[in-house]
């Protein structure tokens, strides 16, 4: 493939922070809209900054800003901790993750089982992708392995760009020698040479602790394993999307490429390449510990395993928890204690792309396909709660700031529609002569977008029009 080497002052417009650096952030997410109230201030900040800070990973304590450093409570409400015990251990150095049992199944799968084994144990446990598309992770291996390039890459994608969610930059923090050991594991199964981590700026503790211990883990194995570089976001939503973040690493303008060919067909620099998410790689190593079958019977459905979910700070109990599929939405309510003040209206999941969940829905259970029947989607477990202080309108104003801010302008509907949705709620209300252009919009943002970006956008306005409707149409 040809290398594409467009000057650098190019691409980096794209970026919001590429050649800017802030004395201090404000955070400007949806969890810390969503309880603006108990810091105005920050609030404030937060909307006059320009470039703007979309997501600290810091929804616990929000709202938030950069100077800000505390831990978020982290629990287990599943029958055996997968992730767990490695969060809450923080573990620290590689001797500790060791005495753990850590590595053993890196060790164990490049001694005693073949590639082909990994990737079957990976199927039966029917593991999917935790980036929030859930495509199942065994077969993306296979399609990579079944590849007749040589040449092939594994990247990390912890660019953890939806707001509200932490649970990727916590693996990061305090388990990564998880993540890199499934990392390691998942190199071997597609036989890939070199290893990229793609981790978003906005989490400095995630990039030391990912790189002190890839420096660790090179010295443990005596340099026998697969190259591992490590990439810094420098400010984009839509560069998490896997195929704009295969051209970042090619150096290219990070916006998203139509498929097919799949990145495991032709990724980075056209070769076969495994685009993982953080949390779906760290399950990798119970996983090959376990075996497949074991892990299957964790969850419900078609949705198995546990999943770390991210509780925003309007709930009396925010933090990460680590919960099985088939969970309900009511359970998870009851196990972040309630809300703070005020009353449930609705909650947040995998924002922004996807739709609101009111509280009539919250017999819901926790999977992929259940909250996509209700309109709704797992997104990364991010699951942000607003009460009445929220009105849905300043809401789906915040949204769509969000999403044109963000939109890369690639698709002509997600560029100017986006905008245009933004200004029609911006008075407040849509008016009932305006639906027709705003089903119309909507209708080309769900069929017409090449990413998720615009797709989700149409998504949340439908599904507000939908559930809350009577707020925002006059
Ligand atoms: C606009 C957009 C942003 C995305 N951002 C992320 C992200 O920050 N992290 C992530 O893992 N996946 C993100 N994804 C999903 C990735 O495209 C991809 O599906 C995922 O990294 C694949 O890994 P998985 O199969 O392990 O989930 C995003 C998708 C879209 C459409
Ligand atoms: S949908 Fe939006 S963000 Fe995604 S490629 Fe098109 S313009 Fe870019």
């Amino acid at each position: 493939m040809v290398r594409i080497n467009l000057p650098k002052k190019e691409i980096n417009t794209f970026y919001a922070f590429a050649d800017k650096e802030l004395p201090e952030e404000y955070c400007r997410g949806l969890a810390c809209f969503v309880n603006r109230s108990e810091n105005l201030d920050y609030w404030n900040k937060a909307k006059e900054q320009n470039p703007r800070t979309y997501c600290l990973g810091k929804c616990y304590s929000a709202p938030s800003s950069t100077n800000m450093d505390s831990k978020p409570l982290i629990d287990i409400i599943s029958k055996e901790p997968i992730l767990g015990t490695f969060l809450k251990n923080n573990v620290y150095s590689l001797s500790d993750y060791i005495k753990m049992g850590g590595m053993s199944s890196y060790e164990y799968a490049i001694t005693s089982l073949s590639q082909k084994d990994v990737i079957n144990e990976v199927k039966d446990s029917y593991l999917r992708g935790r980036g929030g598309a859930g495509f199942p992770t065994g077969l993306k291996w296979e399609s990579a392995y079944n590849q007749k390039e040589e040449e092939r890459y594994l990247i990390i994608n912890g660019d953890e760009g939806d707001p509200g969610a932490f649970s990727d930059r916590f693996l990061m923090e305090y388990a990564p020698y998880l993540v890199i050991e499934g990392a390691l594991i998942a190199a071997y199964a597609i036989n890939a040479k070199e290893i990229y981590f793609y981790i978003r700026r906005e989490y400095p503790k995630s990039i030391s602790r990912i790189r002190n211990a890839i420096i660790e883990i090179k010295n443990y194995f005596n340099n026998k394993i697969p190259k591992i570089n490590v990439e810094i976001g420098k400010g984009s939503y839509v560069v998490g999307e896997e195929t704009a973040l295969i051209n970042a690493l090619m150096g290219r303008r990070p916006e998203p490429m139509p498929r097919p060919p799949y990145p495991t067909e032709k990724g980075l620099f056209g070769k076969p390449t495994v685009v993982n998410n953080v949390e779906t790689i760290s399950n990798i190593p119970y996983i090959i510990k376990n075996g497949g079958k074991k892990y299957y019977e964790f969850g419900f459905s078609k949705s198995r395993g546990t999943k770390l979910i991210s509780l925003n700070s309007l709930f009396k109990k925010p933090g990460l928890y680590e919960v099985e599929f088939g969970i309900t939405l009511d359970e998870i309510v009851k196990i972040g204690g309630g809300l703070r003040r005020g009353n449930l209206k609705g909650l947040i999941i995998g924002a922004p792309l996807s739709g609101i969940v009111t509280p009539e829905e919250l017999n819901t259970r926790l999977g992929y396909e259940e909250l996509r029947e209700i309109g709704s989607s797992l997104g990364h477990g991010n699951i942000i709660a607003f009460n009445e202080e929220t009105k849905i309108s300043e809401l789906l104003y915040e949204i769509l700031e969000f999403s044109s801010y963000e939109s890369c302008g690639k698709c002509t509907p997600c560029r100017i529609g986006t905008k245009k949705l933004r200004d029609l709620i911006s008075k407040g209300y849509f008016e009932k002569n305006e639906l027709k252009e705003i089903n119309n919009i909507i209708l080309a943002l769900r069929n017409t977008s090449l990413c998720g970006l615009g797709t989700g956008t149409g998504e949340v306005v439908f599904s507000i029009l939908n559930k809350y409707g009577n707020e925002v149409i006059r």
